[in-house]
């Protein structure tokens, strides 16, 4: 990306399988791309920040099959998750698809037939691994054996153990059927190959002198089309997935159709949006993709070569990171070296902008980034707490006490120079994807500003000289409003709750950087502001820590125990362990058995019927937990009589007591009293139950006299 480009820019990130939970690894793509797109946004570029799951794919259909469930639920339960888990730590698609949505198996089909007609396609028949036991052809993971290039044991379609060659059909040796165990043979049949030999030149040229990014996926692509690129085999024997055209039998190769996606997904945005995707995609705005290093022979090769044969437009920019290790140990599954972004680290009440901090900062992106939970407290509480927090808290309780508002003053050249300095290195930085250097830079403003505060002491001054002191507080809530605008990008939703207290108007997320330049409006009420970034004890500390020596020992026992294949599951499979699945299952057996009441509706009844239920509000005075079970809260509501009801509430597991105190819910009170665990209920709070995992008590919207009828 050029520095002073104005075109729009399509950010993307790597799409997930859908066939595992999310991990801090997955994140490396997502968060230095979110932090990407929300600071070109600041500087004013038109952005588009697209991604979806990966729905296709060998992978996903033996996990399914394993589980019992069609591919299709498969992938509906690990989309709704990631989606989730994105929205959770503020990483905000335009679009977020699945590669089974409609418009990718239109897009694809229309991107292998433009290179049908072109010739770029041609069918072959090769020798295909198929197990005469099983029945069936063997495709990528159905088949396993000793990788020709390097004699390791290898999976279908990728060494993944040894050299980490991509695998044609036919090539790996002495096959095994995965599912039966048994020996597989090859058998002829006609496949279709992409022309890839014949982008040898085009390829050079544009990995050379085209193609932006970091260095990293380039060279890597530049050194496998000087080895010499061969004809690419783009149909497997599967029944999900995209089909091959005119070929009912075959789908297309899960690498065709998954990058696809990324113009698929923009579309679903356009069509929203009412915008064009034609602008990036048949036109010469930028396209910058965001991945790990271990998918950059697809995006440099595979993928810019499919766009250039079907008359797309390349992308401008791929931009790949290091590899993510756990405590400085490979990341890996199956030996408990990794980090769950939901039960490890979200459900433990760590605040998403943390990760995102060291994510964002903890080295170049282009290196290997060790996670540890040690260099997180140490990095949050020395950087985040010491520096940016202290001065923001310290700066937004000082002028609130002794002024209320922002004082009179004016922002004084040093201090708007330092700010200059800190937008200019960030832009400087973003633009050559450095992301550790712009968050350096930003911090450094941050450091400036306790400097400045510490040297002008207003806490003295106050005393003295009350117009002086407000100058110098002025210029620190300049600072401030500064500071919020700078690390947007990186702590959305932290910096969001100092833009509220400082009583800046508008929203945050929208705002250019050129804002940190106009000085903050002297009689701006302010708030008691909040403390933002609390310490990281060594008790929560050595909790997790804890945790992470458990999943490994568990690991280890089972492997000498023998009960897991020593083989680990190829990174880029995404697949999820078999505790995930069997959790995933359990989940989905769950909804089935709940469907018939979940999906039919109920046979019609009569406005009489209805009226014999007498519901109301009731206000929650107090909740506790019953002794004998997990489950059960007792709780005592107001609902306008004299003396509370007393109801018991299957609730302990989706809600605290405190969390209950105070809300307004909604009791049916004329049910038959029951007593549940030795204790009396005398009416019920309704809830909204999911039938996987959401239970939700029924509130109102406003606040009401707690006895009002339902009705
Ligand atoms: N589905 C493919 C990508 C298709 S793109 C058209 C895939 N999926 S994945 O779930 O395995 O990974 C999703 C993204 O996360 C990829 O960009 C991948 O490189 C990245 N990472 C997954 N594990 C990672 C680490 N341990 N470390 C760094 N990034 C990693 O690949
Ligand atoms: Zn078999």
């Amino acid at each position: 990306m050029s520095e002073s480009s104005t075109k729009p820019i399509l950010v993307t990130c790597g799409l997930p399988y859908a066939n595992g939970k999310a991990h801090i690894g997955h994140l490396r793509t997502y968060v230095p791309a979110d932090v990407f797109a929300r600071s070109l946004r600041k500087e004013g570029r038109d952005v588009t920040f697209v991604c979806g799951s990966d729905a296709h794919g060998t992978p996903i259909v033996v996990n399914a099959e394993e589980l019992g469930i069609t591919p299709s639920e498969l992938v509906e339960i690990y989309h709704k998750h990631f989606d989730e888990t994105f929205k959770q730590l503020g990483v905000y698609f335009d679009a977020f698809g699945t590669t089974d949505d409609p418009e990718n198996h239109n897009r694809t089909l229309d991107i292998v037939n433009r290179l049908i007609e072109k010739g770029y396609v041609y069918p072959k028949t090769i020798e295909i691994a198929y197990c005469p036991k099983c029945n069936r052809f063997l495709p990528d993971r159905y088949v396993e054996g000793t990788c020709p290039h390097c004699g390791e044991i290898a999976r279908g379609d990728e060494c993944d153990q040894g050299c980490g060659k991509h695998l044609e059909p036919g090539e790996l040796r002495n096959p095994i059927c995965t599912i039966c165990g048994g020996p597989a043979e090859y058998r002829q049949q006609e496949h279709f190959f992409f022309k890839l030999s014949d982008f040898s030149d085009y390829l050079m040229d544009y990995l050379s002198n085209e193609l932006g990014g970091t260095a990293n996926a380039r060279n890597y692509a530049l050194g496998w089309v000087k080895q010499g690129l061969a004809d690419w085999c783009i149909t497997r024997n599967l029944e999900w997935g995209v089909k091959f055209p005119g070929h009912d039998d075959l789908v297309v190769y899960v690498w065709v159709d998954a990058p696809i996606g990324y113009i698929a997904f923009t579309e679903q945005w356009a069509a929203k949006a009412g915008d064009s995707w034609e602008k990036y995609w048949k036109n010469d705005g930028e396209i910058v993709h965001f991945i790990g290093g271990d998918i950059a022979y697809h995006h440099c090769i595979f993928w810019p070569a499919m766009l250039k044969g079907a008359d797309y437009s390349v992308p401008t920019a791929v931009v790949a990171s290091g590899m993510v290790k756990i405590e400085d140990k490979k990341f890996s599954k199956t030996r408990g070296n990794v980090v769950w972004v939901g039960e490890d680290y979200l459900d433990h009440g760590f605040h998403p902008d943390l990760l995102r901090y060291y994510l964002a900062s903890y080295t170049s992106h282009t290196r290997e980034l060790n996670f540890s939970w040690r260099v997180l407290q140490e990095k949050i509480n020395s950087e985040l707490v010491a520096d940016l927090g202290n001065f923001l808290y310290r700066t937004m309780l000082f002028a609130f006490k002794n002024y209320g508002e922002v004082p009179a003053g004016e922002l004084e050249p040093e201090v708007r120079e330092e700010i200059e300095k800190a937008l200019k290195e960030i832009k400087a930085a973003m633009a050559e994807y450095e992301f550790k250097r712009a968050v350096d830079s930003a911090m450094a403003l941050a450091s400036f500003g306790n400097t400045y505060f510490q040297s002008h002491e207003p806490w003295s001054l106050i005393k003295q000289d009350r117009a002086a002191c407000g100058q110098v507080v002025y210029n620190c809530l300049h600072l401030a409003k500064a500071l919020s605008l700078v690390f947007e990008p990186v702590l959305p939703q932290t910096m969001e709750t100092a833009w509220e207290e400082l009583g800046q108007e508008g929203d945050l997320h929208t705002i250019l950087y050129a804002e940190a330049l106009v000085p903050i409006k002297t009689g701006t009420k302010l708030v008691k502001p909040r403390i933002l970034f609390t310490k990281l004890e060594d008790d929560r500390i050595e909790e997790m820590e804890e945790i992470a020596n458990q999943r490994v020992k568990a690991a280890n026992a089972k492997k000498t125990a023998g009960k897991d294949k020593e083989k680990e599951p190829a990174k880029s499979e995404g697949m999820g362990t078999a505790e995930d699945a069997k959790s995933e299952k359990a989940k989905l057996e769950k909804l089935k058995a709940k469907e018939p009441e979940q999906r039919e509706i109920l046979p019609t009844i009569e406005y009489e019927d209805f009226a014999k239920l007498d519901i109301r509000v009731g206000k929650v005075l107090l909740a506790e937990p019953i002794k004998k079970s997990k489950k059960l809260l007792r709780i005592e509501v107001d609902i306008g009589e004299e003396n509370p009801r007393q109801l018991v509430a299957g609730m302990a597991s989706y809600y605290t007591p405190e969390e209950l105190v105070g809300k307004y819910v909604i009791v049916l009170v004329n049910l038959k009293p029951a007593k549940l665990c030795g204790v009396k209920s005398n009416g019920m709070m309704l809830a909204a139950d999911d039938g996987i995992e959401i239970v939700t008590a029924l509130t109102t919207d406003k606040e009401i006299k707690p006895g009002s009828r339902i009705r």
